[in-house]
């Protein structure tokens, strides 16, 4: 397939792009740049801003079979809904796929019951307060023929980057692994290379009007993480708890809420609906031992 991508220069589409491309798909990659990346194996490259909807007019010509959607949130509804749009139209009445990528952070804390589902209702955090809309907004093209999914991963690692690398960093800045919090925050985690390849099925055979959750590990505690991120920044001090209200005046009041978000997500349909196959080492190991 020939598939547009957004996002194709960021954190998880490097890693998606290359994927796509061993699974014999063609790369049109949608970049702010025009700067040529002659590397990154792309098929083609087109400059447009998701900032600026009009710029994506043209975008999706008669021979893109997909597109995958993977730039941020531009944190206006109707510049992202007119991104939609702008995206999703020419593939109207085609059957081709548009797969949206969301975050499992519109479900909110999910509290001490069992991994939540897709089922699950959403209760967005403040820093995706309006994605859930977003995320409507893109299933009901499956009414006007789109075979429109969505894909929410849980926090990404993998590949030395990710939130778990600002842990790494602030460990070595600070001499003390830190989270953020409460004691038992719990984070759902995926490997970047297995999400990849959860958005390569999903542009592949995901059917119309689907959401699938990819999480790899539904639950892992933030203190474990916080000491394997001590551990790779050679820091042996226990893991320190900081306050949500502390932690704003680094990372800003949103991302702080995010980080001290306490959740357990199940990414068990996409294994069984969609065949997945996460198999790569989990969040601790790859942080302790792996690419950090
Ligand atoms: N990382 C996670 O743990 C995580 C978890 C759940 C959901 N997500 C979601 O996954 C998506 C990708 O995340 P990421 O971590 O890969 O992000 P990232 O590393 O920050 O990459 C963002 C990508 O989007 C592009 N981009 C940014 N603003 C753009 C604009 N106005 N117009 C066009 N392209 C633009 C960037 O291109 P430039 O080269 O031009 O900067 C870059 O390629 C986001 O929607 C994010 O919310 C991420």
């Amino acid at each position: 397939m020939k598939i547009l991508l957004t996002g194709a220069t960021g954190y998880i589409g490097s890693a998606l792009a290359e994927h796509l491309a061993a699974a014999g798909h063609q790369v049109v990659a949608l970049t702010r740049s025009a700067e040529p990346q002659p590397d990154r194996g792309w098929h083609a490259q087109l400059v447009g801003d998701t900032a600026d909807p009009a710029s994506l007019a043209g975008a999706v010509t008669p021979d893109i079979d997909g597109v995958i959607h993977l730039a941020p949130p531009s944190g206006d509804a109707d510049v992202d809904t007119a991104v939609i749009e702008a995206l999703a139209t020419a593939l109207r009445g085609t059957g081709r796929p548009f797969v949206y990528t969301s975050g499992v952070w519109v479900l909110g804390a999910t509290g001490e019951a069992q991994e939540v589902g897709e089922e699950a209702p959403t209760d967005p955090i403040d820093i995706v307060g309006y994605r859930p809309r977003i995320e409507q907004r893109v299933l009901a093209e499956a009414t006007e023929g789109v075979r429109a999914v969505v894909v929410r991963p849980g926090i990404v690692y993998g590949r030395g980057g990710g939130i778990p690398a600002i842990l790494v960093e602030r460990a070595r800045k600070q001499g003390v692994p830190e989270y953020y919090g409460e004691e038992g925050v719990r984070w759902p985690t995926v490997h970047v290379d297995d999400l990849a390849e959860l958005f390569v099925a999903a542009v592949e055979r995901a059917e119309a009007g689907t959401l699938w959750h990819g999480v790899g590990e539904p639950a892992t505690p933030v203190r474990d993480l916080a000491r394997a991120a001590g551990r790779a920044a050679g820091v042996s001090a226990a893991p320190h708890a900081v306050p949500v209200e502390e932690a704003a005046e680094v990372f800003g009041p949103l991302f702080a809420d995010a980080l001290a978000l306490d959740q357990s997500v199940s990414g068990a349909a996409a294994r069984t609906g969609l065949g997945w196959r996460p198999g790569r080492p989990g969040v601790v190991a790859e942080i302790e031992s792996g690419s950090y």
